[in-house]
């Protein structure tokens, strides 16, 4: 199998972005591989530190291990938002395919010091880092009914993004242009500022891009980032708004009990949601 790095460099030569898909239950992570598998396109499933935590790490690894050989697709899995470098070592060492290391809370110089002990750590071991620069907002993922306001200050800066690609060789940079975690109530979020990551593309050269707060993002600016470079989106909110939905329709009836039953309609409309962004994200046939 080839390797993410491989993939990373296909995106950007074809135009496409490979979707990170995250999980913190087996019928999720099913129904996401199932449809990359049909779709024939690189999955990436993520994992935050709370669903990591909550599914095993370990655990993760070894059905990542059984999926990859029982469906033929290349799927990796991503330390999502990790905050320390001991937590990115422990995903390291139990096996994970990529870290992200998200110091974007810390000052600049202190995001690149440990940047560096992660990739320093990482490279050892054959693992792809992911930085962040600029705040991407909100730490959760989930529907919001309020307005979410974006803060200038927040935004990636293009010439601190230069520094830190420069400084850290980092393999993949997440940005913050406007994209935020969660969806607005509305279901549409607001546009991306597609004239800042022109710049941005431009600051950090070869660099694979990432944008993260993929759920509810318009799909026509989706396109267009594609388009400028971005080539990993994660999505989570419509996932867990997918399965979780379902999932409370089908235990309404008090004699649902069978669990193979009730997680039937999840597992669809999870995977319903990966097919559309896989289509979205022009991924399909591109293993
Ligand atoms: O890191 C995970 C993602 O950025 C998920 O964002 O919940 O808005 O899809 P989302
Ligand atoms: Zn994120």
């Amino acid at each position: 199998m080839k390797n993410i790095k491989y993939y990373l460099k296909k995106a950007q030569k074809e135009g496409f972005a490979i979707g990170q898909f995250n999980f913190s239950d087996f019928t999720q992570m099913k129904g996401v591989v199932n449809k990359g598998a049909e779709l024939k396109s690189p999955i990436i499933l993520g994992t935050s530190e709370g669903e990591s935590n909550f599914f095993g790490l370990e655990e993760a690894v070894a059905l990542r291990n059984v999926l990859r050989k029982k469906m033929g697709v290349p799927i990796f899995l991503n330390l999502d938002h990790g905050k320390t470098f001991e937590y990115l070592k422990k995903a390291i060492d139990a096996g994970y395919d990529m870290v992200h290391f998200d110091g974007s809370k810390l000052p600049l110089e202190e995001n690149i010091k440990i940047t560096k002990q992660v990739i320093k750590y990482a490279r050892r071991k054959g693992v792809t880092v992911e930085g962040e620069i600029g705040m991407i907002g909100n730490d959760a993922s989930r529907l919001y009914s309020e307005k979410f306001e974006i803060k200038e200050e927040n935004l990636t800066n293009p010439a601190e993004a230069a520094e830190y690609v420069k400084k850290t060789k980092v393999d993949l940079l997440a940005v913050s242009i406007g994209n935020f975690h969660g969806i607005e109530i509305s279901g549409i979020d607001p546009n991306l500022r597609l004239d800042l990551l022109k710049e941005i593309r431009i600051a950090t050269g070869e660099t694979a891009l990432v944008l993260h707060g993929g759920s509810g993002t318009p799909e026509d600016d989706i396109r267009g980032a594609i388009k400028i470079g971005i080539q990993k989106i994660n999505i989570n909110t419509e996932l867990r708004l997918a399965f979780s939905g379902n999932l409370r329709r089908a235990l309404t009836d008090a004699e649902v009990i069978v669990p193979y039953k009730f997680l039937a309609d999840a597992l669809k409309a999870v995977e319903g949601v990966t097919g559309r962004k896989i289509e979205l994200f022009g991924s399909a046939s591109k293993v």
